[in-house]
């Protein structure tokens, strides 16, 4: 048992006020509870002076009970209101520690971005349909056939070899991986109705080193036109608009005597840079010409009474071109931040 305490009015103001003291401080719930237990609970010095009521003499026992009954009722009530104000207060910071900024940027997790060479694939699309041409696919393994013979490759050109082409085993499937785009120009003269004006964006492969103005994996346009009274002006004045398009007003071209054995005549094509490093040159884009009527055969064409124009460009080369880049390896290492400066317009 806890020791007497006289019960008189100063000791049972000081244990209300000493109460109320407590309870100013409590701003949770934990501390709340102590503040109860101490001041409201079984040891607590109210709860002392109450059990000495009943060995006080019968005539002092009615104003002690009121007394300390009051003083209880009233140290009840404070704790009752607190206890109201702590729940409160209590909810209303776990709102605000739970917000979540809906606006707020992210700004750990780098936003990625187009690769640069894709939307230029897509902005190149855009210019020929423009002019009422399709786009072709093909595919990456591509069978020896349509990747040379169909393109009058004789058995022994050089461009089979090892070094310019990846092989797929086993050397019986006759599997290559494409090293340029033209197979598409077969594959869309089988596949399509007569006339065809046609294009073809996509990867290929080639046993290159990889440098500056090199890579081993890189795209190409394919371009293919058969009509009937095609000629080597109708090339010409497409290149250009497909440069104008490119480069910008101001572009310049030039046709090159070249040789490729699904063309005749072949041509290298160059566009003239001007802000070149190490000053203003010419600078081959692609190879074109006037479609081999070998290939024309190949797809069940009558030369004689079609024609047309093939041209095949390289995208990292015309993405280098049109933004100054000086070297094309920054084009494959994937280090988001250089698709990024580009954002989502070439
Ligand atoms: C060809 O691939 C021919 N098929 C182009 C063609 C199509 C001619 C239709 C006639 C008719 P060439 O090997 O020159 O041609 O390659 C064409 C372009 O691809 C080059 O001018 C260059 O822009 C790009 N290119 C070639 N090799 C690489 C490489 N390793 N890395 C990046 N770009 C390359
Ligand atoms: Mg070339």
């Amino acid at each position: 048992m806890s020791e007497p305490i006289a019960i008189t009015e100063q000791a049972v103001s000081d244990a209300v006020d000493a109460a109320l003291a407590a309870l100013a401080t409590a701003t949770d719930s934990a501390e709340l509870r102590a503040v109860r237990s101490a001041h409201a609970g079984e040891g607590s010095t109210l709860a002392v002076l109450n059990a000495q009521i009943k060995s006080l003499p019968g005539d002092q026992k009615a104003s002690a009970g009121k007394l300390v009954g009051q003083a209880r009722a009233r140290v009840n009530q404070a704790i009752a209101a607190r206890e109201t104000e702590v729940v409160a207060l209590e909810e209303a910071q776990k709102l605000a520690a739970e917000t979540v900024d809906v606006t707020a940027l992210p700004t750990r997790r780098r936003i990625g971005a187009r690769h640069p060479l894709s939307l230029l694939q897509d902005r190149i699309a855009d210019i020929f349909v423009g002019m009422g041409w399709e786009v072709a696919e093909g595919p990456e393994v591509e069978s020896e056939w349509f990747n040379f013979d169909a393109l009058n490759f004789d058995a022994d050109h050089p461009a089979r070899a090892m070094q310019d082409t990846f092989f797929i085993d086993p050397p019986e499937s006759h599997l290559v991986l494409r090293t340029h785009t033209s197979p598409v120009q077969v594959r869309s003269l089988l596949e399509r109705p007569l006339p065809v004006y046609v294009i073809a964006p996509g990867r290929v492969y080639r046993t290159d080193e990889l440098d500056a103005t090199h890579t081993p994996v890189f795209s190409q346009v394919e371009g293919i036109a058969i009509d009937k009274g095609l000629t080597m002006a109708h090339l010409r004045g497409t290149l250009e608009h497909f440069a104008t398009q490119m480069f910008g007003e101001g572009a310049k071209i030039r046709l090159r005597p070249n040789y490729f054995p699904f063309t005749e005549p072949s041509a290298e094509m160059d566009v003239w840079q001007p802000g070149a490093k190490g000053g203003a040159r010419w600078v081959e884009w692609g190879g074109c010409g006037m479609v081999n009527p070998n290939v024309l055969r190949s797809a069940g064409i009558d030369p004689d009474e079609y024609s047309g124009f093939a041209f095949g460009m390289g995208i990292e080369r015309t993405l280098q071109f049109r933004n100054d880049l000086n070297d094309m390896r920054d084009m494959v290492e994937g280090d988001v931040r250089f698709s990024q400066q580009f954002g989502m317009v070439v």
